[in-house]
């Protein structure tokens, strides 16, 4: 008898696990580790020229209404409220590429840059929220990918 109250203990052990980890596939999340986001929020590598797109695009990144950059200057207007952005793969990782074009607000204390990739508060954001985010999942991974070129 004890025996089996046991096993059916596990058993519900077991489904809830499995339960969770659907829920992860179904719904957008991203831990943040040692001051990155070490992951892929798709899972895969991104698309630079998607993510160069991403980025002139004002409706999306918008990024150089703030930002400056050599590899942009075919483009007719950079701002100067934010940093050149050339050379930021080399002062930064991937994951902390990741995490400042997330919400950079994780990385700079009462930056103006906006979160570009919206959470509920907590490290996921459900399905329903991620309408509300600038970037998508995709995005962000295209901005990162374009990034890791800016090279020195
Ligand atoms: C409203 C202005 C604004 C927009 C739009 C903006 N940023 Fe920023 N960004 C900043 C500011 C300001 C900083 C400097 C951080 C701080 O506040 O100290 C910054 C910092 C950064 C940094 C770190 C640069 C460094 O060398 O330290 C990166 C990378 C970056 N932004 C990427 C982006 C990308 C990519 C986009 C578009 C998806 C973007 N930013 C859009 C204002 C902006």
């Amino acid at each position: 008898m004890r025996l089996s109250a046991v096993k059916r203990v596990a058993l519900a052990g077991v489904i809830a696990i499995a339960a969770g980890s659907a829920m992860a596939d179904s719904s957008t999340s991203y831990k943040i580790v040692d001051g990155g986001i070490p992951e892929s929020l798709t899972g895969k590598p991104g698309d630079p020229d998607a993510g160069r797109a991403a980025m002139i695009n004002q409706r999306l990144g918008n990024c150089l209404a703030c930002h400056q950059s050599t590899a942009l200057k075919d483009q007719p207007f950079h701002g100067e409220i934010g940093p050149a952005l050339d050379g930021v793969a080399d002062r930064y990782s991937e994951a902390q590429i990741r995490l400042i074009v997330v919400n950079a607000k994780e990385m700079f204390d009462g930056t103006m840059m906006p979160a570009f990739y919206k959470s509920d508060g907590l490290t996921r954001v459900m399905d329903s929220f991620s309408g509300k985010s600038i970037l998508s999942a995709a995005d962000v991974e295209n901005v990162v990918a374009y990034l890791k070129t800016f090279k020195e």
